[in-house]
């Protein structure tokens, strides 16, 4: 046993499917049990063509439960119980189809009825043929569960049991182990909620043109997985952008800045941290037609806009005012006079804001942010958006924490 670890007492609900790699779960039960967590087995009929239920029974210390129409597994502990006894589910291997049941709600077995069933966090380790894994229809079905917070845990590149070469392997046992460990550390903003908006807004002219932005996302997105890093339960409401949600973090997209306004007023709350960093558009075509508007002869159209809800003001204002409230602003000229109006205006804790135009900024991959709060200024220098963001979510962190002791 060794001592002190972080998963000591965790209960793991351990699901088996019909994959190769089946054989290594035997592997990670012995080692999760190693750390002193408590693992309990459920297979798929799939899983029990590559390992046996014995096996894993002996190395779990547990009945495996194998199908929730058994009487006497339903019995001992069954499927709901079972959902509301795990502390995490971890699905390991999955396959192909076991992320196609889960995407799409099925409970026709006993490991998708027990994810339906439960309230638990769900993480997942795909292995499967790497042209199953990177099929449209198994991608379609990973955006969709990352959208709903289940965290993907590898897959990883290498030979396959097949004979190919891809990515597809399941994660090799001990950089799932380490994962595991990095995750029951208690982060910094453990059990705190943040909420991140992110990405452009698109305004509808018609059904099939729209006003927006150059904002990539990459820089909400990069903040959303910082955030989760550190521990916090992240939701993340996103304009439409070409990128995929962090794993863990649970997504709302969105399109249009009144979506993105309802939104938000439904997730925030007072203990919570609020990050604007999606580039809202200020205004709306007033009336989107409801038919594709035709060419005509004259020289000009004239569309006329409404102003849009500014959402951070309104998040600021709120009852349900969040204890930290971040904004973000896009500047050409004059930064810190700009910067530190809008701290102002906005009734902002912090604000982030970096210089846009040629090269910088919006779709890029680096960023560098002047951040203001109230008699105080920090830069923190040109670096890949990941990094900016793991600097900034430690300084909210601080300044979060230090909110709390006065
Ligand atoms: O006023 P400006 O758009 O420069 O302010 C930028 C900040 O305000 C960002 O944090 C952005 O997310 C937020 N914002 C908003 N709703 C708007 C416009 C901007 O939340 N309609």
């Amino acid at each position: 046993m060794i001592e002190k670890s972080a998963l000591q007492g965790k209960r793991i609900l351990l699901g088996v499917t019909g994959s190769i790699a089946a054989y290594k779960a035997a592997d990670l039960v012995r080692r999760l049990k190693d750390h002193g967590a408590d693992v309990r087995v459920m297979m798929s009929h799939g899983g029990t063509q590559f390992i046996t239920p014995l096996t894993m029974q002996t190395v779990s210390g547990h009945q495996v439960s194998l199908n929730f129409f058994d009487a006497d597994e339903e019995a001992a502990m069954g499927h709901i119980k079972l959902a509301r006894w795990a502390e995490w589910i971890l699905i390991a291997p999955a396959t192909a189809d076991c992320l196609a049941k889960l995407a799409h709600g099925l409970a026709d077995d006993l490991i998708s009825t027990v994810c339906l069933a439960s309230e638990a966090p769900l993480m997942v380790a795909p292995a499967m043929n790497n042209k199953m894994w990177s099929h449209q229809a198994t991608q379609q079905n990973c955006q969709l569960l990352r959208q709903r917070g289940v965290e993907f845990i590898g897959p990883e590149s290498g030979d396959q049991a097949c004979g190919e070469q891809g990515e597809g392997r399941l994660i090799a046992v001990d950089n799932l182990l380490k994962h595991l460990l990095t995750k029951s550390q208690p982060g910094p903003l453990n059990g705190i909620k943040v909420v991140v908006t992110a990405g452009p807004t698109h305004e509808a002219i018609d059904p099939v043109r729209f006003i927006a932005n150059r904002s990539s996302g990459k820089m909400g997105y990069a903040l959303a997985q910082a955030a989760a890093e550190a521990g916090a339960d992240v939701t993340l409401i996103s304009g439409p952008v070409a990128i995929h949600p962090p794993s863990g973090v649970h997504c709302i997209q969105v399109e249009s800045a009144q979506q993105m306004y309802e939104a938000v007023m439904q997730q925030i709350s007072p203990s919570s941290v609020f990050i604007g960093c999606a580039a809202v558009a200020d205004y709306r075509p007033a009336q989107a037609a409801q038919s594709k508007i035709k060419k005509t002869d004259k020289d000009d159209l004239s569309l006329q806009l409404q102003l849009n809800p500014d959402i951070i003001t309104a998040v600021a204002n709120a009852k349900q005012r969040p204890a930290m409230m971040v904004g973000f602003a896009a500047e050409t000229d004059n930064l810190p006079y700009y910067a530190k109006q809008k701290l102002q205006q906005k009734r902002l804790d912090v604000i982030a804001a970096n210089q846009v135009g040629e090269g910088l900024g919006f779709g890029q991959d680096n960023n560098a942010l002047e951040i203001f709060w109230q008699n105080g200024h920090k830069s923190l220098t040109n670096a890949p958006k990941l990094e900016i963001a793991r600097e900034l979510i430690t300084f909210i962190t601080e300044r979060y924490h230090a909110k709390d002791s006065i």
